[in-house]
């Protein structure tokens, strides 16, 4: 095999895994609980990102219509294909849908970023509030069990403080891969197909 076909496979292997830490969507949807239940319909589009859990956003929102005499809702995310909830659902009074109350959706996701349960509740809105009133997200991550940090080395500041190794910067993880590509654009990339 020539080394550049290595090489290519390498770096698109790489930015696949770039790509794949960038962002997950949930499709959270609401039923009304009721003895003749309707399919659920699309509630919010939720996206976040494991590694900014805390940075979790709204990408399309749709105020549900809920029958006069409907009491309760369930939410969850739902797979419209196979008619599936993919996630635990949850139920939530209906009430919290109304006027003077802005929804709040929560999302408890595992290590991998995989919904495990939503839920909903409406937060009363101060009218003398200026921020936006708009419905907001949360993710809950579960953090894996604290580890004891064995064979660590303890790093000590002149002054005898634990000092934190800092984050590694972006440049700092990928500069091979950069490299890689300047190589290849050097040596011509795809190279002359023999
Ligand atoms: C939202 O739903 C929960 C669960 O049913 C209920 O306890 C809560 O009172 C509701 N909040 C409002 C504002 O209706």
């Amino acid at each position: 095999m020539k080394l550049t076909t290595i090489l290519s496979g390498l770096v698109a292997f790489s930015l696949a895994s770039l790509a794949s830490a960038e962002g997950q969507t949930a499709s959270i949807y609401i039923q009304t609980v009721s003895q003749s239940p309707s399919a659920p319909v699309p509630l919010a589009e939720i996206q976040y990102d494991l590694a900014a859990a805390s940075e979790a956003e709204i990408i399309s929102y749709e105020a549900p219509e809920l029958p006069e005499d409907a009491k309760l809702v369930r939410i969850g995310v739902y797979n419209p294909t196979s008619k599936q909830w993919e996630s635990s659902t949850s139920v939530a009074s209906a009430d919290n849908f109304s006027k003077g109350y802005s929804p709040m959706v929560m999302l408890s996701v595992d290590q991998k970023g995989t919904v495990v349960s939503a839920a909903l509740r409406g937060i009363g809105i101060d009218a003398g509030q200026t921020r936006d009133f708009g419905p907001q997200a949360m993710v809950l991550a579960t953090q894996p069990g604290k580890q004891p940090d064995l064979n660590k080395p303890v790093v000590l500041s002149p002054e005898g403080k634990t000092v934190v190794p800092e984050e590694k910067t972006f440049l700092q993880k990928y500069w091979w891969l950069i490299g890689i590509v300047v190589l290849m654009s050097m040596t011509g990339g795809g190279g002359d197909g023999k």
